[in-house]
Protein backbone atom coordinates (compact mmCIF):
# COMPACT_ATOMS: atom_id res chain seq x y z
CA UNK A 1 0.00 0.00 0.00
CA UNK A 2 1.98 2.95 -1.23
CA UNK A 3 2.08 6.00 1.74
CA UNK A 4 0.46 9.44 1.86
CA UNK A 5 2.88 12.32 0.36
CA UNK A 6 3.76 14.66 3.29
CA UNK A 7 2.57 18.01 2.99
CA UNK A 8 4.23 20.65 0.69
CA UNK A 9 5.68 22.66 2.51
CA UNK A 10 6.82 20.51 4.86
CA UNK A 11 8.32 18.84 1.77
CA UNK A 12 9.96 21.98 0.98
CA UNK A 13 11.12 23.33 4.31
CA UNK A 14 12.81 19.90 4.85
CA UNK A 15 14.17 21.00 1.00
CA UNK A 16 15.40 24.33 2.53
CA UNK A 17 17.05 23.20 5.50
CA UNK A 18 18.97 20.30 4.06
CA UNK A 19 20.11 22.96 0.83
CA UNK A 20 21.33 25.44 3.69
CA UNK A 21 23.16 23.01 6.31
CA UNK A 22 24.55 19.80 4.59
CA UNK A 23 27.45 21.14 2.93
CA UNK A 24 29.83 18.03 3.53
CA UNK A 25 32.42 19.83 0.91
CA UNK A 26 35.92 20.25 1.17
CA UNK A 27 36.50 23.26 2.10
CA UNK A 28 40.38 24.40 1.19
CA UNK A 29 40.35 27.34 3.35
CA UNK A 30 40.16 25.00 6.47
CA UNK A 31 40.85 21.68 4.86
CA UNK A 32 39.86 18.30 6.66
CA UNK A 33 38.84 15.49 5.47
CA UNK A 34 36.69 13.09 7.48
CA UNK A 35 36.50 8.95 7.39
CA UNK A 36 32.60 9.75 6.02
CA UNK A 37 29.83 12.55 5.20
CA UNK A 38 26.46 11.43 5.33
CA UNK A 39 24.82 10.42 2.35
CA UNK A 40 21.59 10.85 2.23
CA UNK A 41 19.44 14.44 1.74
CA UNK A 42 16.09 16.04 1.49
CA UNK A 43 14.40 12.66 -0.24
CA UNK A 44 15.31 10.37 2.13
CA UNK A 45 14.57 12.25 5.40
CA UNK A 46 11.07 13.20 3.33
CA UNK A 47 10.69 9.28 2.62
CA UNK A 48 11.23 8.53 6.46
CA UNK A 49 8.92 11.66 7.57
CA UNK A 50 6.13 10.54 5.19
CA UNK A 51 6.42 6.82 6.83
CA UNK A 52 5.95 8.20 10.37
CA UNK A 53 3.34 10.10 9.29
CA UNK A 54 1.39 7.09 7.96
CA UNK A 55 2.16 5.41 11.10
CA UNK A 56 2.82 2.18 9.04
CA UNK A 57 6.43 2.50 10.76
CA UNK A 58 7.14 -1.17 11.51
CA UNK A 59 8.17 -3.54 9.11
CA UNK A 60 5.69 -3.89 6.38
CA UNK A 61 5.61 -3.02 2.49
CA UNK A 62 8.10 -0.75 2.53
CA UNK A 63 10.49 -3.34 3.32
CA UNK A 64 9.04 -5.51 1.12
CA UNK A 65 9.36 -3.36 -1.74
CA UNK A 66 13.27 -2.08 -0.85
CA UNK A 67 14.39 -6.33 -0.43
CA UNK A 68 12.34 -7.49 -3.95
CA UNK A 69 14.44 -4.27 -5.56
CA UNK A 70 17.67 -4.84 -4.18
CA UNK A 71 17.83 -8.49 -4.97
CA UNK A 72 16.61 -7.53 -8.40
CA UNK A 73 19.25 -4.85 -8.55
CA UNK A 74 22.36 -7.28 -7.36
CA UNK A 75 21.06 -10.30 -9.05
CA UNK A 76 19.49 -12.37 -6.50
CA UNK A 77 16.26 -14.30 -5.73
CA UNK A 78 15.52 -13.16 -2.18
CA UNK A 79 16.28 -10.56 0.31
CA UNK A 80 15.93 -10.78 4.17
CA UNK A 81 16.38 -6.87 5.36
CA UNK A 82 17.29 -6.62 9.21
CA UNK A 83 18.27 -4.42 11.60
CA UNK A 84 22.24 -4.07 10.75
CA UNK A 85 24.98 -5.85 8.67
CA UNK A 86 25.53 -7.84 12.16
CA UNK A 87 22.17 -9.25 12.37
CA UNK A 88 22.37 -10.13 8.78
CA UNK A 89 25.29 -12.32 9.84
CA UNK A 90 23.38 -13.82 12.92
CA UNK A 91 20.51 -14.60 10.53
CA UNK A 92 22.54 -16.29 8.10
CA UNK A 93 24.36 -18.48 10.45
CA UNK A 94 21.23 -19.02 12.44
CA UNK A 95 19.61 -20.54 9.70
CA UNK A 96 22.83 -22.74 8.63
CA UNK A 97 22.29 -24.18 11.99
CA UNK A 98 18.40 -24.44 12.38
CA UNK A 99 17.38 -28.01 12.09
CA UNK A 100 15.15 -26.82 9.04
CA UNK A 101 17.77 -26.03 7.09
CA UNK A 102 18.82 -29.49 7.13
CA UNK A 103 20.92 -28.08 8.70
CA UNK A 104 23.50 -27.52 6.59
CA UNK A 105 25.87 -26.51 9.76
CA UNK A 106 25.55 -28.45 13.52
CA UNK A 107 27.17 -27.57 16.60
CA UNK A 108 30.79 -28.34 17.08
CA UNK A 109 31.17 -27.74 13.07
CA UNK A 110 34.47 -25.73 12.31
CA UNK A 111 33.90 -22.67 9.91
CA UNK A 112 37.15 -21.01 8.49
CA UNK A 113 37.21 -16.92 8.88
CA UNK A 114 40.06 -14.40 8.64
CA UNK A 115 41.53 -13.10 10.85
CA UNK A 116 41.03 -9.47 9.43
CA UNK A 117 37.52 -9.60 10.10
CA UNK A 118 35.02 -7.57 11.91
CA UNK A 119 33.82 -8.97 15.53
CA UNK A 120 30.50 -9.89 14.09
CA UNK A 121 31.65 -11.53 11.62
CA UNK A 122 33.06 -14.44 13.87
CA UNK A 123 30.58 -13.83 17.07
CA UNK A 124 27.35 -15.38 15.23
CA UNK A 125 29.89 -18.47 14.70
CA UNK A 126 30.21 -18.57 18.45
CA UNK A 127 27.03 -17.97 19.23
CA UNK A 128 25.52 -20.72 17.03
CA UNK A 129 27.83 -23.37 18.69
CA UNK A 130 30.13 -23.49 15.39
CA UNK A 131 34.07 -23.55 16.27
CA UNK A 132 36.20 -20.59 13.98
CA UNK A 133 39.47 -21.37 12.74
CA UNK A 134 40.91 -18.32 11.89
CA UNK A 135 43.42 -18.24 9.36
CA UNK A 136 45.88 -15.59 7.84
CA UNK A 137 45.29 -13.29 5.09
CA UNK A 138 47.02 -12.59 1.56
CA UNK A 139 49.03 -9.72 2.03
CA UNK A 140 48.33 -7.75 -1.36
CA UNK A 141 44.42 -8.25 -1.39
CA UNK A 142 43.67 -8.69 2.31
CA UNK A 143 41.28 -11.02 1.97
CA UNK A 144 41.76 -15.01 3.20
CA UNK A 145 45.05 -16.50 1.89
CA UNK A 146 43.10 -19.98 0.20
CA UNK A 147 46.24 -21.67 0.40
CA UNK A 148 46.54 -21.19 4.37
CA UNK A 149 42.56 -22.07 3.86
CA UNK A 150 43.51 -25.15 2.14
CA UNK A 151 45.43 -26.39 4.61
CA UNK A 152 43.52 -25.44 7.45
CA UNK A 153 40.68 -27.59 6.55
CA UNK A 154 40.89 -30.42 9.42
CA UNK A 155 37.76 -33.45 9.72
CA UNK A 156 35.39 -31.11 11.32
CA UNK A 157 35.84 -28.31 8.97
CA UNK A 158 32.30 -27.90 7.36
CA UNK A 159 32.49 -23.79 6.45
CA UNK A 160 33.96 -21.15 5.44
CA UNK A 161 32.99 -17.39 5.55
CA UNK A 162 35.67 -15.08 3.49
CA UNK A 163 34.91 -11.15 4.12
CA UNK A 164 34.94 -9.17 1.18
CA UNK A 165 37.83 -6.89 2.57
CA UNK A 166 36.93 -2.99 2.20
CA UNK A 167 35.06 -4.34 -0.93
CA UNK A 168 37.97 -5.84 -2.69
CA UNK A 169 36.28 -9.31 -3.89
CA UNK A 170 37.63 -12.03 -2.84
CA UNK A 171 39.12 -14.96 -5.93
CA UNK A 172 35.56 -16.69 -5.80
CA UNK A 173 37.15 -18.86 -8.25
CA UNK A 174 39.88 -20.41 -6.61
CA UNK A 175 37.39 -20.16 -3.10
CA UNK A 176 34.57 -22.15 -4.34
CA UNK A 177 36.77 -24.55 -6.27
CA UNK A 178 38.19 -25.15 -2.46
CA UNK A 179 35.17 -25.22 -0.67
CA UNK A 180 33.43 -27.37 -3.55
CA UNK A 181 36.14 -29.52 -2.98
CA UNK A 182 36.06 -30.52 0.63
CA UNK A 183 31.75 -29.67 0.71
CA UNK A 184 32.40 -26.29 2.47
CA UNK A 185 29.06 -24.22 3.22
CA UNK A 186 30.16 -20.85 2.02
CA UNK A 187 28.83 -17.46 3.68
CA UNK A 188 30.31 -14.18 1.96
CA UNK A 189 29.99 -11.67 4.03
CA UNK A 190 30.07 -8.67 2.21
CA UNK A 191 29.20 -6.48 4.65
CA UNK A 192 31.98 -3.58 3.58
CA UNK A 193 31.56 -4.73 -0.12
CA UNK A 194 28.42 -3.66 -1.52
CA UNK A 195 28.46 -3.15 -5.50
CA UNK A 196 31.85 -5.33 -5.11
CA UNK A 197 31.68 -7.74 -8.53
CA UNK A 198 33.64 -10.91 -9.22
CA UNK A 199 33.53 -11.96 -13.24
CA UNK A 200 30.83 -9.29 -13.22
CA UNK A 201 28.36 -11.26 -10.74
CA UNK A 202 27.59 -9.39 -7.41
CA UNK A 203 29.85 -10.63 -3.91
CA UNK A 204 27.01 -12.67 -2.19
CA UNK A 205 25.68 -14.71 -5.14
CA UNK A 206 28.84 -17.07 -5.01
CA UNK A 207 28.28 -18.75 -1.47
CA UNK A 208 24.74 -20.22 -0.14
CA UNK A 209 24.20 -16.35 1.48
CA UNK A 210 25.61 -13.39 1.51
CA UNK A 211 25.54 -10.38 4.10
CA UNK A 212 25.25 -6.86 3.56
CA UNK A 213 25.34 -3.47 5.76
CA UNK A 214 23.69 -0.36 5.25
CA UNK A 215 25.29 1.34 8.04
CA UNK A 216 25.10 4.84 8.44
CA UNK A 217 29.47 5.19 7.03
CA UNK A 218 28.81 2.43 4.71
CA UNK A 219 28.58 3.01 1.02
CA UNK A 220 24.67 3.39 0.79
CA UNK A 221 22.77 3.43 4.66
CA UNK A 222 19.31 2.95 5.73
CA UNK A 223 20.72 4.48 9.03
CA UNK A 224 21.49 0.86 10.66
CA UNK A 225 20.12 -1.63 8.44
CA UNK A 226 21.19 -5.18 6.27
CA UNK A 227 20.62 -7.36 4.11
CA UNK A 228 20.59 -11.25 3.72
CA UNK A 229 20.96 -12.24 0.05
CA UNK A 230 20.46 -15.67 -1.33
CA UNK A 231 18.95 -17.91 -4.08
CA UNK A 232 17.93 -20.78 -1.77
CA UNK A 233 14.03 -20.11 -1.30
CA UNK A 234 14.28 -22.68 1.90
CA UNK A 235 16.82 -20.90 3.41
CA UNK A 236 15.19 -17.43 2.91
CA UNK A 237 11.95 -19.17 4.24
CA UNK A 238 14.01 -19.91 7.15
CA UNK A 239 15.32 -16.45 7.76
CA UNK A 240 11.86 -14.97 6.97
CA UNK A 241 11.13 -16.86 10.57
CA UNK A 242 14.01 -16.06 12.08
CA UNK A 243 13.95 -12.82 11.76
CA UNK A 244 10.92 -12.35 13.36
CA UNK A 245 10.26 -13.86 16.44
CA UNK A 246 9.83 -17.63 14.88
CA UNK A 247 6.70 -16.48 13.19
CA UNK A 248 5.18 -17.35 10.06
CA UNK A 249 4.10 -14.23 8.67
CA UNK A 250 6.56 -13.26 6.79
CA UNK A 251 6.97 -16.81 4.62
CA UNK A 252 5.95 -16.81 1.28
CA UNK A 253 4.88 -20.46 2.30
CA UNK A 254 2.34 -19.34 5.06
CA UNK A 255 -0.55 -21.34 3.96
CA UNK A 256 1.32 -24.47 4.02
CA UNK A 257 2.14 -24.27 7.71
CA UNK A 258 -0.69 -23.06 8.14
CA UNK A 259 -2.45 -25.87 7.28
CA UNK A 260 -0.38 -28.28 8.76
CA UNK A 261 -1.24 -26.72 12.18
CA UNK A 262 -4.94 -25.67 11.64
CA UNK A 263 -5.77 -26.04 15.44
CA UNK A 264 -3.49 -22.78 16.30
CA UNK A 265 -4.79 -19.31 15.67
CA UNK A 266 -2.39 -18.25 12.04
CA UNK A 267 -1.77 -14.75 13.37
CA UNK A 268 0.30 -16.81 16.36
CA UNK A 269 1.72 -19.39 14.76
CA UNK A 270 5.09 -19.71 15.80
CA UNK A 271 6.75 -22.55 13.65
CA UNK A 272 10.73 -22.16 14.88
CA UNK A 273 12.44 -20.41 17.46
CA UNK A 274 13.88 -16.64 16.97
CA UNK A 275 15.02 -13.16 17.50
CA UNK A 276 13.65 -9.92 16.49
CA UNK A 277 15.98 -8.53 13.87
CA UNK A 278 13.69 -6.93 11.71
CA UNK A 279 13.94 -3.58 10.04
CA UNK A 280 11.85 -0.38 10.72
CA UNK A 281 9.93 0.92 7.87
CA UNK A 282 11.72 4.21 7.92
CA UNK A 283 15.47 2.42 7.26
CA UNK A 284 13.43 0.58 4.42
CA UNK A 285 12.28 4.10 3.07
CA UNK A 286 15.58 5.18 2.52
CA UNK A 287 16.64 1.92 0.45
CA UNK A 288 15.13 2.79 -3.06
CA UNK A 289 16.67 6.24 -3.22
CA UNK A 290 19.98 5.70 -1.41
CA UNK A 291 20.60 2.36 -3.94
CA UNK A 292 19.82 5.24 -7.14
CA UNK A 293 23.07 6.78 -5.39
CA UNK A 294 25.27 4.20 -5.36
CA UNK A 295 27.17 3.36 -8.89
CA UNK A 296 28.20 6.98 -8.69
CA UNK A 297 29.54 6.89 -5.21
CA UNK A 298 31.16 3.64 -6.07
CA UNK A 299 32.74 5.94 -9.27
CA UNK A 300 33.92 8.30 -7.44
CA UNK A 301 35.57 6.13 -4.88
CA UNK A 302 37.30 4.17 -7.78
CA UNK A 303 38.27 7.02 -9.06
CA UNK A 304 40.04 8.55 -5.73
CA UNK A 305 42.01 4.83 -5.26
CA UNK A 306 43.23 5.33 -8.27
CA UNK A 307 44.50 8.86 -7.80
CA UNK A 308 46.27 7.82 -4.82
CA UNK A 309 47.52 4.45 -5.72
CA UNK A 310 48.88 5.93 -8.85
CA UNK A 311 50.73 9.29 -6.83
CA UNK A 312 51.94 7.38 -3.90
CA UNK A 313 53.76 4.73 -6.48
CA UNK A 314 56.98 6.54 -5.02
CA UNK A 315 56.22 6.26 -1.67
CA UNK A 316 56.33 2.13 -2.26
CA UNK A 317 59.02 1.22 0.28
CA UNK A 318 57.03 3.10 2.69
CA UNK A 319 53.70 1.82 1.88
CA UNK A 320 51.99 -1.54 1.27
CA UNK A 321 48.61 -0.96 -0.78
CA UNK A 322 45.47 -3.08 -1.26
CA UNK A 323 45.74 -4.52 -4.58
CA UNK A 324 42.28 -5.15 -6.50
CA UNK A 325 41.50 -9.14 -7.10
CA UNK A 326 41.74 -9.56 -10.38
CA UNK A 327 38.87 -10.31 -12.34
CA UNK A 328 37.08 -8.32 -9.83
CA UNK A 329 35.28 -4.88 -9.87
CA UNK A 330 36.45 -3.37 -6.26
CA UNK A 331 33.87 -0.93 -4.31
CA UNK A 332 36.38 0.49 -2.36
CA UNK A 333 35.04 0.80 1.12
CA UNK A 334 38.04 3.14 2.06
CA UNK A 335 41.64 2.90 0.72
CA UNK A 336 43.50 0.57 2.98
CA UNK A 337 47.36 0.86 3.57
CA UNK A 338 49.56 -0.84 5.73
CA UNK A 339 53.21 0.87 6.69
CA UNK A 340 55.81 -1.61 5.61
CA UNK A 341 57.58 -3.55 8.06
CA UNK A 342 60.59 -1.89 9.05
CA UNK A 343 60.35 0.96 7.22
CA UNK A 344 61.42 4.24 9.22
CA UNK A 345 57.95 5.34 9.67
CA UNK A 346 56.36 5.12 13.41
CA UNK A 347 52.77 4.46 12.75
CA UNK A 348 51.12 6.08 15.30
CA UNK A 349 53.29 9.13 14.97
CA UNK A 350 52.38 9.03 10.65
CA UNK A 351 48.86 8.24 12.16
CA UNK A 352 48.70 11.19 14.46
CA UNK A 353 50.21 13.71 12.43
CA UNK A 354 47.23 12.95 9.18
CA UNK A 355 45.04 13.67 12.71
CA UNK A 356 46.09 16.70 13.39
CA UNK A 357 46.13 18.09 9.61
CA UNK A 358 42.47 17.22 10.39
CA UNK A 359 42.25 14.18 8.54
CA UNK A 360 40.93 11.52 9.68
CA UNK A 361 41.96 7.59 10.22
CA UNK A 362 41.20 4.68 11.41
CA UNK A 363 42.51 0.89 11.21
CA UNK A 364 41.74 -1.74 9.51
CA UNK A 365 38.31 -3.55 10.05
CA UNK A 366 39.34 -4.97 13.94
CA UNK A 367 42.64 -5.96 13.07
CA UNK A 368 43.61 -9.48 13.95
CA UNK A 369 40.69 -10.93 15.45
CA UNK A 370 42.11 -13.41 17.47
CA UNK A 371 43.89 -10.73 19.74
CA UNK A 372 40.79 -9.21 20.83
CA UNK A 373 40.13 -10.51 24.46
CA UNK A 374 36.16 -12.10 23.82
CA UNK A 375 37.65 -14.92 21.18
CA UNK A 376 39.51 -16.31 24.25
CA UNK A 377 36.71 -16.93 26.13
CA UNK A 378 35.20 -19.44 23.38
CA UNK A 379 36.13 -22.27 21.41
CA UNK A 380 38.22 -21.44 18.57
CA UNK A 381 41.39 -23.02 16.38
CA UNK A 382 44.13 -20.63 15.54
CA UNK A 383 45.97 -21.57 11.89
CA UNK A 384 49.28 -20.32 11.49
CA UNK A 385 51.20 -17.28 13.08
CA UNK A 386 48.73 -14.82 11.37
CA UNK A 387 51.64 -12.17 11.19
CA UNK A 388 50.13 -10.94 8.00
CA UNK A 389 47.09 -9.71 9.86
CA UNK A 390 48.94 -8.79 13.36
CA UNK A 391 51.08 -6.12 10.56
CA UNK A 392 47.66 -4.96 9.37
CA UNK A 393 46.95 -4.45 13.30
CA UNK A 394 49.88 -2.58 14.37
CA UNK A 395 50.64 -1.09 10.80
CA UNK A 396 47.16 -0.07 8.88
CA UNK A 397 44.49 1.99 8.49
CA UNK A 398 42.60 4.18 6.24
CA UNK A 399 41.56 7.61 5.63
CA UNK A 400 38.23 8.35 4.12
CA UNK A 401 37.64 7.79 0.77
CA UNK A 402 34.31 8.12 0.00
CA UNK A 403 31.49 10.43 -2.27
CA UNK A 404 32.41 13.53 -1.01
CA UNK A 405 36.15 13.73 -1.09
CA UNK A 406 36.22 15.56 -4.27
CA UNK A 407 39.31 16.86 -6.52
CA UNK A 408 40.98 19.33 -3.75
CA UNK A 409 40.21 16.80 -0.86
CA UNK A 410 42.28 14.11 -2.37
CA UNK A 411 45.27 16.18 -3.14
CA UNK A 412 44.92 17.68 0.49
CA UNK A 413 45.06 14.04 1.84
CA UNK A 414 48.39 13.47 -0.69
CA UNK A 415 49.82 16.60 -0.11
CA UNK A 416 49.89 15.98 3.71
CA UNK A 417 51.34 12.51 3.22
CA UNK A 418 54.54 13.96 1.33
CA UNK A 419 54.40 17.09 4.38
CA UNK A 420 54.85 14.10 6.60
CA UNK A 421 57.99 12.44 4.70
CA UNK A 422 59.72 15.79 3.92
CA UNK A 423 59.64 16.92 7.07
CA UNK A 424 61.23 13.49 8.29
CA UNK A 425 63.41 13.95 5.75
CA UNK A 426 62.78 10.59 4.22
CA UNK A 427 62.19 12.30 0.78
C1 LIG B 1 33.15 -7.18 7.60
C2 LIG B 1 31.99 -6.66 8.41
N1 LIG B 1 31.03 -7.51 8.80
C3 LIG B 1 29.98 -7.11 9.52
C4 LIG B 1 29.83 -5.79 9.89
C5 LIG B 1 28.66 -5.38 10.71
O1 LIG B 1 27.79 -4.48 10.07
P1 LIG B 1 26.88 -3.49 10.95
O2 LIG B 1 27.76 -2.39 11.43
O3 LIG B 1 25.84 -3.01 9.97
O4 LIG B 1 26.30 -4.26 12.06
C6 LIG B 1 30.81 -4.86 9.52
C7 LIG B 1 30.68 -3.45 9.93
O5 LIG B 1 31.16 -2.55 9.35
C8 LIG B 1 31.92 -5.31 8.76
O6 LIG B 1 32.91 -4.46 8.42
Amino acid sequence: MPIPPIPEALRREVEKFVESNFDFAFKPEKPAVRLHECTFGADEINAALATMLSTYVTMGDQTRHFEALCSRHFGFQHGIMVNSGSSANLLAVAALTNPASGPLLRAGDEVIVPALSWSTTVWPLIQCGLVPVIIDIDPTTLNLDLNQARQAIGPKTRGIMPVHVYGNPCDMDGLMELADSHNLVVIEDCCEALGALYRGRSVGSFGVVGTFSFYYSHHITTLEGGICHTNDFDLAEVMRILRAHGWVRETQNREIYEKQHAEIDPRFLFVNVGYNLRPTELQASFGPIQLRKLEKFIEVRADNAGFWREAMRPLEKFFRFQEPTPNGRHSWFGFPMVIQPGAPVNPREFRDFLKQNQIENRPLIAGNIARQPALKLFPHRIFGDLKESDLVMSNGFTFGNHQAVDEAARNYVLDTIIKFFKQKRLI
